[in-house]
Order: C-alpha cells, then sequence, then structure tokens
C-alpha cells in the first residue's frame, strides 16, 4: 500500500490567513515551514488513488503530487474519489473545489453525509456541476474499496458535530469522527488514520492492534496551549482534541503501539512542533514517534 502525505495542518493552516502567531509569523518568513490542511491519499489501485479528507487546499495539494496530476487523456485523473473522516469545514470544503469532474464519489458514514447534504447543501450545489455518488463507510466489518486489494472500515471515534450542524436533526447515526482503518490483502499491512481524538475509545485500541502505521491527532502539545494562545476560553480536551503531551496525552498511548510508523498530523498553528527546531520533535522520536511531513511517500 502507498500513502501519500498531502497535509499535517489543524484549520487554517500554517500560515493561517488572519493569525500573526509565532508559528504563522515564521512560515510567512520561510515557505518550508509552511502546512497545509491535513489530509493523506492511498492508492486504491495502479494509478487510483483515494484522497482521504477534502479540504481548501486540496488544489494545490494535488498539484504538490505528481502522483495525483491529470493525464494521459486531457481529463484523466488518478484522483478516484474522497473519504471522509468528519464533516470539518476543513475536511470537507475542497470538495467543492473539485467541481470540475465529471462525477465525484464520497465515502462517508451517514452522519457526515447527512451533516454536507442537509447542513451545507453540499448534493443541491454541486448537482448542476458534478453529481455526487456517495458510498456508506463500512463500520461493522471491512469491506473492499473498489472490489480492490485495499479494504477499508470506519472506527467510531465520537460524536463531535462540526460547529455548523450543531443543531441538526438527523436520523443518521452518531458516527460524527471516524478513524480510518485501511488493510492491505496483498501484503496485511494496515494504516490506521485518526486524525480527530476527543477521546480513545476502546474501539481505537481494537483498530490498532496489528497496525503497521497510525497517524493521530496533533492539533495541540498540550492542554492549556488554546487558553494560554488566547484565542478560546477552552482546553484542548474541551476542544475536542486529546492533547499530546501530559497525563492522559497521546504520546503515551502512541509509545506503546507496536506500529512501526506512528505520526501526528492535523497540527494547529499554535502548536509548538510546527518549529522544526522545538525540542519535543526530539522528546517524541526518542518514544518512537514522528510528525507528518507533507510531501511523504510511505510504502507499507
Ligand atoms: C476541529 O478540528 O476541531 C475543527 O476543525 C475546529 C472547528 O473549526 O470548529
Ligand atoms: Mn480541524
Ligand atoms: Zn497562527
Amino acid at each position: 500500500m502507498r500513502v501519500l502525505v498531502l497535509g499535517t495542518a489543524a484549520g487554517g493552516g500554517v500560515p493561517q490567513w488572519n493569525c500573526a502567531c509565532p508559528g504563522c509569523a515564521a512560515a510567512r518568513a520561510d515557505r518550508r515551514l509552511r502546512r497545509r490542511h491535513a489530509s493523506i491519499a492511498v492508492e486504491a489501485g495502479p494509478g487510483r488513488w483515494y484522497v482521504v479528507n477534502a479540504t481548501p487546499d486540496i488544489g494545490e495539494q494535488i498539484e504538490a503530487c505528481p502522483q495525483l496530476h491529470p493525464g494521459p487523456g486531457r481529463r484523466d485523473t488518478p484522483v478516484a474519489g474522497v473519504i471522509l473522516t468528519d464533516a470539518e469545514l476543513d475536511h470537507t470544503l475542497g470538495i467543492l473545489r473539485l467541481r470540475e469532474a465529471s462525477g465525484l464519489r464520497i465515502a462517508a458514514t451517514g452522519a457526515v453525509r447527512a451533516a454536507l447534504a442537509d447542513g451545507l447543501r453540499l448534493d443541491a450545489v454541486l448537482a448542476p456541476y458534478a453529481g455526487i455518488s456517495w458510498t456508506e463507510l463500512p463500520e461493522k466489518a471491512p469491506e473492499a474499496l473498489d472490489g480492490g486489494p485495499l479494504e477499508i472500515q470506519a472506527v467510531r471515534m465520537s460524536g463531535k458535530r462540526p460547529r455548523y450542524a450543531a443543531e441538526l436533526e438527523t436520523a443518521a447515526g452518531d458516527a460524527w469522527v471516524v478513524a480510518l482503518r485501511v488493510r492491505d490483502r496483498r501484503t496485511g499491512k494496515v494504516l490506521v488514520y485518526a486524525p480527530c481524538l476527543a477521546a480513545w475509545p476502546a474501539e481505537l485500541d481494537e483498530a490498532l492492534a496489528g497496525a503497521d502505521c497510525v497517524f493521530a491527532d496533533g492539533t495541540f502539545w498540550d492542554d492549556e496551549e488554546p487558553r494560554r494562545a488566547g484565542f478560546t476560553g477552552r482546553t484542548a480536551t474541551e476542544m475536542g482534541h486529546l492533547p499530546i503531551s501530559g497525563p492522559g496525552g497521546t504520546a503515551g498511548r502512541l509509545a506503546v503501539l507496536p506500529a512501526a510508523r506512528r505520526l501526528y498530523t492535523h497540527l494547529n498553528n499554535t502548536n509548538p512542533l510546527v518549529d522544526p527546531d522545538d525540542a519535543g520533535h526530539r522528546r517524541l522520536a526518542a518514544a518512537g514517534i514522528e510528525v507528518a511531513r507533507e510531501g511523504t511517500v510511505i510504502e507499507l
């Protein structure tokens, strides 16, 4: 299985357009420090890729990866579709940027689909451009992706809703945030992509058993970070993101996993890890944990 890292930032990216924090200012001065919104792509078949979460940066993310460039026919694209792990704007606004497609395949849970259809009116808005063909992400058992070698499964993480969907009435279940588990039947290798962890449910431990590569929510370094930064009165946990460090931090959980690759993604611009020289990188490396880098190709 091949995995492309398309982006590693939380909402706003680094730099965020209206933010002058040290991380954003540094990224304005040095392009190498920029981070696009968190996303990966997985190869579902030779030259056929699914993008996991469609971010506002999706156009630039596709351009940055030769594997995703169109051709050989004028409108041939290796981008076969989109898989969604939640309905957050930062993970779904990119769908609108794909409107030039002849059609769009999107796999999501019922709750995510309902949020996009009823909250954002996505189907109605896109219908005159590119019709959406929806697939329900399988939760109970893995299912083959497009009949190919990859099996995918959604693992329910939390009922954390996007703010725009806070009042939405839906009968579509409560799988608002899931982790994506991908298994390659050819090799038995397993990838788990979990960019939003409001909690660490037992289902996540089950999904991680036997995983070879895991991407985890690295939004905030510590629980007080958002309050310290002054943009909210809430802690990281109260914002729906378990912090990396501290008691109950996710680093302690990742450190004991057998997976060969353990990577943080979805970094907020306040996270000291956006600075490649921050001491946190060495602390994590000592526990076998990396911060994902954009443009990386992971072969599993
Ligand atoms: C999140 O990752 O928690 C959301 O993107 C935050 C938000 O914009 O509400
Ligand atoms: Mn986000
Ligand atoms: Zn900032």
